[in-house]
């Protein structure tokens, strides 16, 4: 383990390097904890550089085996090697010359899945963001693009399957029983983007002929008996490689594009050129394993790596602080993917809602750092939902500036400006301008100053003038070392609805800043007048949520009412009755404080039956609708003083009223939605399931819930339904003997199907109240768990501190207790794991004071440890500062 060293990174720092490498050539001799890894660079100086420049590489953890320089032995005055680097002070004074280099590794014993790991017998690696230092030494940094040429040689037996990136060039038998592959990858890359894969898998084939015709050969592996979980991720595959070709114009480049599942990994996937590696969890399903969640997840993560191979791929980032070029413009095309391939509003709803849960408590925490950060001493903690998912936002709403057409004409001018070289956010802001001839620099202030914008907004209208007028002020709030904020530049889609739910045309806005359906707020403060309007209408604002910010609008309350019925724009009639929920429950909270029983406003509660039974509205939209806020989404909007307690008990009484006032409307739905056709995974029939199963949730809480619940569990044919109704019980019923069948009826049936067990540990690890610490710490005994296995670990532990706010967050803080040391024990193995566990104490400064001290406490046992790895030290050292 790599322990901190306490170096900081900064932006202002980026030099090129002095030397490049233009062609790399590896020979792997694979063997469990003795793999030589032979490396033969050609090393050039880069033209301008000195003569007298040393070369210095990077290592992580290396044994330096052999060293030659152009052939030669390299006398052991004429290098330094450590562990984590290798400098040669005086270079040959040739343009050009080769460095042979050997090291051994030990791939069975690294646990920290970065560099060569073994997973379930399969050799594997993964080197984003700098793991190919625990490979050999180089110059680790993606602005060094080079030609790869690798030769792989294993014993057939142990690994008949040889795979990296690009073409496979060559295959032969060597002495022994062993045998060997060359793979050559014409696409100069960066060393982050290599890739090796060996062992025993299973495949499924199949192939794919691109616009202009030329066929490529698809494969996705698996562990051999898996194969036929496999077909929908390949369906997936083809259908994002048709999709690239019409929506962005991009082809694929190589004659065989490999997709690898693996066990042991951690994170969702890699973009490896060629050879995507996938956390299996994203690749394996069918109905009987996986739920329609699986599957949207499934099919969003194999295009996002598969639109890699131009967004990140081809071209790709001059260094880390540029991240977000790459993925949350890759993110931005998966989330226009699945948009397309699914219902577009109900995915724009999803996006948003993860948005708010993940990023906005980041921006508004000790974390909060810019879509593109100025400094980090691990980037490894910077593949952040700021950079991901804000990052999408931001290229969404250059779209939303510039109009669908010329932000198509932007891509293909980058496309064809940078393809083939390490590019930045600049470039990238550029070819927009130039396409438009607008000037986007207020705009680019998205990139890099961190934290959520919130416009205060107000309305009126005088009926004798027949003028309506808004009025925006725009405030950021600081963040860590960002106090003064610039003012930024928000597209806010907007409509004005009138009475008979219709948008009124209002060419009338006296102010510059509108533009078809878009305020451009650039200024503090903006007075927009719109003429021409008789009656006043209701104001639909952020629309599509056009821009990631938090609106403050003093509104009249029928408005947000009508706008929940009415508003033309889906998402925001989503966002209108969501906001009224929220405001209810925010005043329950208030009310819980002062020991007083929770009361709603009758109207919303009965909003909730009409939603559901509207035949006008998807079935995927009304459970969105139908779904309240969750306890995470009410603290953040409450901001501070929590008691999860407190929240818990007034969101129960919301749905309590809710599941009393519309008993019969959500019964006669409930019944009407029954399904007993064939199993598809389609958009239509997740939509009907996921709004069943909504009212199940509701009607589980009336008298019979226990049984109807234990009903559904019983006759469910797939696992969206047996999982719900799992939870339901689980969560609603706990006590109750049919919470307990189901769960041993659960384990019973898959005990041997570890993703599946996963969903097991997960429910039962979110179940709320004080007493699941106890279960999960007895889970943790588990014979189908181990620490060692990611998905295990988010499963269970992840889970238990994300997604159970009373359990985690008891008052005598031995879930913070628990969970720290369950995360310094996960360090030791493996420090990136470890480090993303600890997040979930990002949000501690918010809670009540006792919780606070708790927190505190924790936090102070992880900061205290001696040789922290540098992942987790500066996790917890910027939560806590
Ligand atoms: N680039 C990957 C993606 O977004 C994510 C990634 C970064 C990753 N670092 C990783 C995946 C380490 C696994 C392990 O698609
Ligand atoms: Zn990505």
């Amino acid at each position: 383990m790599r322990t901190d060293t306490g170096q900081v990174f900064r932006l202002e720092d980026y030099r090129p390097s002095d030397y490049i490498i233009p062609q790399t050539s590896l020979t792997f001799r694979l063997h469990p904890d003795a793999t030589s890894v032979l490396a033969e660079l050609t090393v050039a100086r880069r033209h301008g550089a000195s003569k007298n420049a040393p070369l210095i590489l990077s290592g992580d953890g290396l044994v330096l085996k052999r060293i030659e320089l152009d052939g030669l032995p390299l006398a052991a005055s004429a290098y330094q090697a450590s562990p984590d680097q290798l400098i040669i002070p005086a270079p040959p004074s040739a343009e050009t010359f080769r460095l042979t280099l050997e090291t051994e590794l030990s791939p069975s014993t690294n646990s920290a899945l970065m560099g060569l790991f073994r997973t379930n017998g399969v050799y594997c690696t993964q080197c984003e963001a700098e793991g190919f230092r625990r490979i050999t030494y180089f110059l680790d940094r993606p602005d060094i693009l080079s030609v790869y040429t690798v030769r792989v040689e294993a014993p057939k037996n142990a690994a008949p399957l040889l795979l990296s990136n690009g073409n496979r060039q060559e295959t032969g038998d060597l002495a022994d029983g062993w045998h060997y592959a060359v793979w050559h990858d014409p696409f100069p890359k960066p060393s982050y983007l290599f890739a090796l894969v060996a062992g025993d898998l299973g495949v499924v084939t199949d192939s794919f002929v691109t616009a202009s015709g030329r066929k490529v050969d698809l494969g996705v592996y698996v562990e051999h008996g898996k194969e036929r979980f496999a077909t929908y991720a390949m369906d997936a595959l083809k259908r994002s490689m048709r999709w690239d070709e019409e929506a962005f114009g991009r082809e694929y480049d190589l004659d065989i594009f490999n997709i690898v599942a693996v066990s042991d990994f951690n994170m969702g996937a890699m973009e490896n050129k060629g050879l995507n590696i996938f956390n299996d969890k994203y690749v394996l399903a069918d109905d009987e394993t996986a739920t329609d969640a699986d599957f949207a997840n499934i099919e969003a993560i194999i295009a996002h790596e598969y639109f890699h191979n131009w967004t990140g791929n081809r071209i790709t980032c001059r260094d880390w602080f540029q991240l977000c070029l790459k993925e949350g413009l890759t993110v931005f095309r998966d989330h226009e993917f699945s948009a397309d391939q699914r219902s577009r509003p109900v995915k724009r709803i999803a996006e948003v809602r993860t948005l708010r849960a993940h990023q906005f408590p980041e921006d508004q925490g000790p974390l909060a750092h810019p879509v593109r950060p100025r400094r980090y001493r691990e980037i490894n903690n910077f593949y952040t939902a700021t950079v991901y998912e804000k990052g999408s936002e931001v290229v969404r709403m250059i779209r939303t500036i510039l109009g669908a057409e010329m932000f198509r004409a932007g891509m293909d001018l980058y496309f064809e400006r940078h393809d083939g070289e390490a590019a930045t956010v600049e470039d990238f802001v550029k070819v927009f301008e130039d396409v438009s001839g607008r000037d986007l620099q207020q705009f680019a202030l998205w990139y890099n100053q961190a934290g959520t914008p919130n416009l205060t907004v107000s309305t009126s209208h005088d009926a004798a003038k027949r003028e309506f007028v808004i009025e925006i002020e725009q405030s950021v709030p600081p963040t860590p070392s960002e106090s003064r904020k610039r003012l930024m530049h928000i597209p806010l889609a907007f409509g004005l609805v009138g009475s008979d739910g219709k948008d009124i045309a209002h060419g009338g806005a006296d102010d510059a800043a509108v533009e078809n359906g878009v305020i451009h707020v650039k200024k503090r403060r903006h007075v927009v007048r719109f003429s021409g309007i008789a009656e006043r209408p209701a104001l639909s604002l952020n629309r599509g949520f056009s821009a990631p910010v938090t609106l403050s609008v003093e509104q009249r309350g029928e408005d947000q009412f009508f706008l929940a019925r009415h508003d033309s724009d889906p998402f925001s009639r989503w966002q209108s009755y969501n906001t009224l929920l929220t405001e209810a429950l925010i005043a329950a909270f208030r009310d819980g404080l002062g020991g007083k029983q929770p009361r709603f406003p009758e109207r919303l509660v009965e909003l909730a039956g009409i939603i559901a039974a509207d035949e006008e509205l998807e079935h995927a939209f009304r459970a969105l609708a139908l779904s309240l806020p969750g306890e995470a989404d009410i603290a953040r909007e409450i901001g501070k003083n929590i008691d999860p307690d407190v929240i818990f008990v007034s969101r129960e009484a919301l749905a309590a009223a809710v599941a009393q006032s519309n008993e019969h409307v959500l019964r006669k739905l409930y019944g009407s939605l029954e399904f007993t056709g064939r199993f598809s995974p389609d958009a239509a029939s997740a939509g009907r399931r996921a709004l069943r199963n909504m009212l199940l949730d509701y009607l589980a809480i009336l008298p019979g819930g226990a049984d109807l619940a234990s009903r559904h569990f019983a006759d469910a044919t797939n696992m969206t339904d047996r999982a719900a109704a799992l939870a339901i019980l689980t969560h609603r019923h706990g006590e109750t003997e049919q919470a307990k069948d189901a769960l041993a009826a659960f384990e019973e049936r898959y005990r041997a199907d570890p993703l599946v067990m996963d969903k097991w540990l997960t429910i039962q690890a979110t179940a709320p109240g004080a007493a699941t610490l106890e279960k999960v710490r007895a889970l943790t005994e588990y014979p189908g768990f181990t620490m060692t296995n990611p998905n295990r670990v988010r499963a269970l532990i992840g889970t238990f501190a994300t997604a159970n706010q009373t359990a985690f967050n008891r008052a005598d803080g031995a879930g913070y207790d628990f969970f720290a040391r369950a995360v310094l024990e996960i360090e030791g193995r493996n420090p990136q794991l470890a480090a993303r566990l600890a997040t979930a104490l990002r949000s501690w400064r918010s809670l009540e004071p006792e919780r606070q001290g708790k927190a505190r406490e924790a936090l102070l046992l992880i900061s205290g440890t001696e040789n922290l790895s540098a992942d987790l030290r500066d996790i917890v050292e910027r939560t806590l500062a």
